[in-house]
């Protein structure tokens, strides 16, 4: 839970020369479902990496008072900044509990199926419950669904409390029917957390986004609501021939 807001200024990420995010500004607030989207190559999980130091960004990236630029991994973590990413990241071997638990940073030895409830800590009851898991506690992540893991995933940040998730691609893949149930999952994460929703699925963003933010080859092509950002000529002209991705559907 926070009050604070991301603040993104002038983001700007080189691989030797090639100007991937070439000065990006935005902001995300608690209680908006924000989302950042453009075509393939445009710099969209460059700037989650570089939020969340995995990549060298310069610029700023504020949460709060907080400098995110040039701290360690694991220090932005700590600061409550979780993702995920394009690809599922769950340990695959391992039930939802157990993945669960390693997010919460306990160590669980391998228990009966009886035992496992008894021993589920209240952040990870919640976490459960906030993302339909809890019929599936004891189930290896592997054989969860595609949509499950993703749920997964952002249940394993809900456990560490995370204050900003940056969500990579989360709908990717999924059936209608869990993409509905994402979309209202995040509606409710981002009454009380910073969610910032990277996307491709044009329908998806139209249905959930509060306010969009578009980049094109490393800058912000457009910034508005839906509305605004799809009136835009500049991104028509960008989306033209992708599925008519930017019309009205
Ligand atoms: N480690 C890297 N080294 C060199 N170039 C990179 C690296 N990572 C990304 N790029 C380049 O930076 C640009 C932006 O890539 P990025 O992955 O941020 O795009 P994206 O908007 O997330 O695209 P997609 O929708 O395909 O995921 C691309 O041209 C990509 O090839
Ligand atoms: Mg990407």
């Amino acid at each position: 839970m926070t009050d604070a807001s991301l603040v993104v200024t002038d983001l700007r990420v080189e691989f030797s020369g090639f100007v991937a995010v070439g000065g990006v500004s935005f902001d995300a607030h608690p209680g908006e479902v924000r989302f950042l989207i453009g075509p393939n190559g445009a710099g969209k999980t460059t700037c989650i990496d570089a939020i969340t130091g995995l990549t060298k960004g310069t610029g700023s990236a504020r949460l709060g008072e907080k400098e995110l630029l040039g701290r360690q991994v694991h220090k932005i973590v700590r600061l409550g900044v979780g993702r995920t990413f394009q690809t599922a990241s769950v340990f695959d071997e391992l039930t939802v509990l157990q993945n669960l638990d390693i997010a919460a940073g306990r160590h669980r030895p391998a228990i009966s199926l009886l035992r496992a409830r008894r021993g589920v800590d209240p952040a990870i009851e919640r976490a459960l419950e906030e993302t339909g898991l809890a019929g599936e506690l004891t189930t290896p992540a592997g054989i969860l669904s595609h949509g499950q893991k993703q749920w997964l995933e952002i249940a394993m940040l809900l456990v560490q409390d995370a204050k900003v998730l940056l969500l990579d691609e989360p709908v990717a893949g999924m059936s209608q029917d869990e993409r509905t149930a994402t979309g209202e999952l995040l509606q409710r994460i981002a009454a009380k957390r910073i969610v910032l929703v990277v996307e491709h699925d044009m329908d998806f963003m139209r249905r959930y986004a509060t306010r969009v933010t578009v980049l094109h080859q490393g800058r912000v092509l457009s910034q508005g609501t839906v509305a605004e950002v799809q009136a835009d000529p500049r991104v028509q002209e960008v989306y033209l021939g992708t599925a008519d991705a930017m019309t009205e559907g």
